[in-house]
């Protein structure tokens, strides 16, 4: 899983994604909020790290902050390539603790000391995805 600063261009990110993550047989999921992304990642070990470093390398964004990275014993996002939502601000409001996720000066500690919360956010918006 991995927490991504700035966004731009949603449209080509989400194509490019779909595509390679196809190739990969990779799922996940993507938020959007307050400038910042929180992103899920889910395929087979290899296929993940040679993504995640290709994402690392991204101009279009940066500070990443690894928040998980485990074996699962299945997909929770396999419903997609790349789901994506955007937070509306009743969203962010309505839920107190995406603030940890939606300040601009995220802080990558508290983030990773509650890896549950990252985890709790994706499946609490799975249901807004398209
Ligand atoms: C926030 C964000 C999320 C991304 N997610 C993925 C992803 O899930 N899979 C992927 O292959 N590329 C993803 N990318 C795009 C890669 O960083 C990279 O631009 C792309 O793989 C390059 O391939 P292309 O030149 O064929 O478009 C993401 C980029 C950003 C900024």
């Amino acid at each position: 899983m991995t927490k991504i600063a700035v966004f731009r261009q949603p449209s080509q990110i989400l194509e490019s994604s779909i595509r390679h993550n196809k190739e990969n047989d990779i799922t996940g999921m993507l938020l959007y909020a307050g400038g910042n992304f929180l992103q899920v990642l889910e395929g087979e070990s290899d296929c993940i790290t040679e993504t995640f470093q290709r994402i690392s390398i991204d101009p279009r964004h940066h500070n990443i902050i690894e928040i998980i990275n485990n074996p699962i014993p299945e997909r929770e996002f396999s419903q997609w390539s790349m789901g994506f939502h955007q937070l509306t601000q009743e969203q962010i409001h309505g839920f107190p603790d995406s603030a940890l996720f939606v300040d601009f000066d995220v802080d990558a500690q508290s983030i990773k000391a509650r890896p549950g919360l990252a985890l709790g956010l994706l499946r609490d918006f799975r249901k807004n995805c398209r």
